[in-house]
């Protein structure tokens, strides 16, 4: 029983569907054309002293109409499946209209899949329709948080246009980014700083690089307890995503209040992993695109 229909239980399928069909027609037409002539007006059975079988018979127009809908289902029947196991003459099907999707898809995209993995970046980027589909992969993924520019937004999510990266702005780097996402812990140090160190350290931050930095009360500290991430220079470490404190590019802002919150408390920013939700192509098309000037595999 388990692979039924049968081709016997569609043969009755088909026979059950067909004679009901017929005489569904015959009953319909003997009501129109039955050929016992007109009825009289005393033919029995006779209801209510003066009404008759046939006093009031169904307009003919109900007749054209459900000739038509027959005539329709006998075509329909004859181009999809609906009798038995019968195909149809159009061959058509649920699963076959699935194919045939797939099918396309496969032969729009596969070429362009094939060339997204295994073009230059800079040859990708010079396809305007590509850059087109990675600017809307972005509008829908990442600028809620990044903005429709990429330019970032106010004190929480980084300027991905600029050419400083927290995390390294080679393709590989950018990369591993998006697919697994970042996580930045940076403690806080009130405890350890204390109020007025912070305040100290937030001004060190401000001069670092720009001289006034040495000889600076709170070098020392600084040396200690932050060179480790961001280093002696001050020039970040992208395997942490400690960023760059020297290059005039801030993530959380450089006023005072800003700085000494930073440090004050820390931060702990984060990027949500897209490994799972965007597939290899969706990827690279990011990669191309925020990769701008890197000269990428
Ligand atoms: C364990 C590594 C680590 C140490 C130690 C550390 N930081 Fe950070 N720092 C980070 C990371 C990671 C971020 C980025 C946080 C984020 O993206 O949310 C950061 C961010 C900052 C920022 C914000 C930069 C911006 O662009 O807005 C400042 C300022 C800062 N750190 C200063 C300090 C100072 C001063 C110290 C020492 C008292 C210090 N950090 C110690 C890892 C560290
Ligand atoms: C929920 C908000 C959010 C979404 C959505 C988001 N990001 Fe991010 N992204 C962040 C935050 C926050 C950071 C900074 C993490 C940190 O502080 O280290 C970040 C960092 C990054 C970085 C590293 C920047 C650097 O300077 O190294 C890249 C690249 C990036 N995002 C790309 C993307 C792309 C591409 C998408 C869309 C697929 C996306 N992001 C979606 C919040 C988001």
């Amino acid at each position: 029983m388990a692979d039924m229909p049968t081709d016997f239980w569609s043969g009755w399928i088909a026979t059950l569907t067909i004679v009901s069909f017929i005489g569904l027609a015959w009953f319909v037409f003997s009501i129109y054309f039955s050929d016992d002539g007109e009825p009289e007006a005393t033919d029995p059975p006779v209801w209510d002293e003066d009404l008759h079988e046939g006093s009031n018979p169904a307009p003919m127009w109900w007749f054209w109409l459900i000739l038509a809908l027959m005539v329709f289902s006998v075509i329909y029947m004859m181009l999809y499946p609906g009798l038995g196991s019968y195909a149809g003459a159009l061959k058509w099907s649920q699963g076959g209209r699935l194919i045939d999707s797939f099918a396309d898809y496969e032969s729009e995209f596969g070429g362009i899949r094939k060339l997204v993995a295994e073009g230059q970046l800079n040859t990708l980027r010079e396809d305007a329709s590509l850059v087109t589909s990675a600017e809307r992969i972005f509008d829908r993924n990442c600028a809620a948080c990044h903005g429709y520019d990429a330019a970032g937004q106010a004190a929480n999510f980084p300027d991905l246009t600029d050419a400083d990266w927290q995390w390294g702005g080679t393709p590989e780097q950018i990369e591993q980014s998006i697919r697994g996402g970042r996580k930045a812990a940076m403690v806080g140090w009130a405890a350890v700083l204390g109020d007025k160190g912070v305040v100290q350290m937030a001004d060190y931050v401000k001069k670092l690089g720009r001289g006034g930095a040495d000889g600076h009360p709170a070098q020392s500290q600084y040396n200690q307890f932050c060179i480790a991430c961001h280093g002696a220079d001050g020039g970040g470490n992208a395997v942490l995503g400690a960023p760059n404190l020297i290059d005039d590019v801030w993530l959380y802002g450089n006023d005072d209040a800003a700085l000494r919150h930073t440090i004050a408390n820390g931060r702990t920013g984060e990027m949500p992993a897209f490994g799972e939700r965007l597939d290899d192509t969706q990827i690279r098309l990011l990669v191309m695109l925020l990769s701008r000037d890197a000269n990428g595999p």
